[in-house]
């Protein structure tokens, strides 16, 4: 049968565009200031197991859900199982698209700020680091500045998600995200040649103390794992809905999380020496973090005004292929489900989320009220990324791990898997882990917290 459906140009065209989707913010915004918030080492520990064992199996069983019904979420659960309740997994999957964008939309605003703040000379000869502190605050403070950059953002992320799937995303992806990747190493090179208190800064990183368990670390390592591979919504159903039948899903699969994990590690990498190096205390930096101390590092690299632009284009750039995927969600489901074009249902889904992203906007200093939000004690942004970054994603990862190993089932999605793949040398390690450490790990952090109270 011939779908018609569009598909990507090519196998690295696939691949390219998932690790566009999966890296962005997560990787160097939020690992590093959440690994620092959760006590370093033994963080980023829990988070590489719950890769392997929770991420790489669902990013398999993700894309093959996609693959095969060539649907967004909601449309996968539907043309499976029909009419039954697994179909408000997908429905949940959408509306956390537009939570997580509505935030996530904001630090990208942040970062094209930056572009213009390094680009000129800000960050260039500051005296004393904790300027940068200083520079940081009142920027965030500023509610114009930060709406109307957040609204320019999504306004871009529209813009190419109407451009639809192939010409809009993949080409966006291909050069760019090698560039950013020698730009992080430069400054892991930077970093770790500080001097002083580089020694320190690398054994919080990663030499990990058992007796700082605590479960919210482990509530954060696995929301961590699942937002930073773009899972647990269904993201990479709508991108599998996209891959030609002629691709290896496995190898895809391991290819793009290879990728993101690579670079969550090398940015920490770039982050924790220079943050012990230049006297910070790890637990106060916040989602303030790396816009902190990067401008440091590049303050102290020769020719840094040049690589501190660079970077802040790149890593703009890098958010706007998550973006686009998290916008790409909503708008697959109400082109196919409600049949509107894909310039409406990008502009509608854009505008709502512009809406809902406001009060994160002003969390950072503009405005009190969302920056200690009533009963939670904690600003919008944060609340927003706890209730949509973790507890909606290991939510929807739960059900989907569940309906594939156990619902659908691992013969009929093997399959699927099998079309474009010769060998399936994973399936043993796949189907164990999909079946029973994926669902146990999540009932056992729940649990965890439950007992303890641990929350946030
Ligand atoms: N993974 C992206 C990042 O690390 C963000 C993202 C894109 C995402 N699509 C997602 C997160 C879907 C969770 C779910 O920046």
């Amino acid at each position: 049968m011939e779908s018609g459906r569009e598909e990507w140009r090519s196998k690295t065209g696939f691949v390219l565009a998932a690790a566009g989707s999966a890296i962005g913010l997560g990787n160097i915004w939020r690992f590093p200031y959440v690994a620092a918030d959760n006590g370093g080492a033994l963080f980023v520990l829990i988070y590489l197991g719950f890769v392997f064992l929770i991420g790489l199996p669902l990013m398999l069983s993700e894309l093959t859900l996609g693959r095969k019904t060539l649907k967004n979420p909601f449309g996968a659960f539907q043309s499976i199982t029909p009419n039954t309740p697994w179909r408000f997994v997908g429905i949940l999957g959408i509306l956390t698209g537009v939570g997580i964008l509505s935030f996530y939309g904001v630090i990208a605003g942040w970062t094209v700020g930056y572009i213009y703040k390094a680009i000129t000379g800000q960050f260039t000869n500051v005296s004393d680091p904790s300027q940068f502190a200083v520079i940081f605050g009142n920027f965030t403070g500023n509610p114009l500045v930060t709406i109307l950059l957040f609204g320019s953002f999504i306004t871009l992320t529209v813009f190419v998600v109407t451009g639809g799937i192939a010409k809009g995303i993949e080409r966006w992806t291909r050069v760019l995200m090698p560039i950013l990747f020698v730009i992080l190493i430069l400054l892991v090179i930077r970093s770790l040649t500080l001097g002083e208190g580089v020694g320190k800064g690398l054994s919080f990183y990663l030499n990990p103390n058992f007796a700082d368990l605590k479960a919210g670390t482990v509530m954060q390592a696995l929301g961590q794992a699942l937002f930073s591979l773009s899972l647990g919504m269904g993201t990479m159903i709508t991108y599998g809905s996209y891959i030609s039948k002629k691709e290896n899903l496995v190898s895809s699969a391991v290819s793009v999380v290879s990728f993101d994990t690579m670079i969550a590690l090398v940015a920490g990498l770039a982050v924790f020496p220079a943050l012990f190096a230049l006297g910070m205390d790890p637990g106060t930096g916040g989602p303030g973090l790396v816009f902190v101390i990067l401008p440091s590092i590049f303050d102290q690299i020769p020719g840094g005004l040049v690589f501190g632009t660079g970077f802040f284009i790149l890593l703009s750039i890098a958010a706007l292929t998550s973006t686009v995927s998290l916008l790409e969600v909503a708008v697959a489901y109400l082109i196919d489900e409600k049949k509107m074009s894909r310039k409406i249902a990008a502009i509608s889904t854009g505008a709502i989320t512009f809406i809902v992203g406001i009060p994160s906007a002003l969390s950072q200093g503009a405005s009190d009220f969302f920056g200690n939000i009533p009963f939670f004690h904690i600003d919008f942004l944060s609340f927003m990324n706890n209730a949509f970054g973790n507890f909606a994603l290991i939510f929807g990862g739960f059900f989907i791990s569940l309906y594939v190993g156990w619902r659908w089932g691992i013969s009929k999605a093997s399959e699927e898997i099998a079309i474009g793949s010769e060998r399936f040398g994973y399936r043993k390690m796949w189907s164990f882990t999909l079946r029973f450490m994926a669902p146990l790990c999540i009932v056992s952090t729940f649990l965890y917290i439950l007992i303890t109270g641990n929350f946030f």
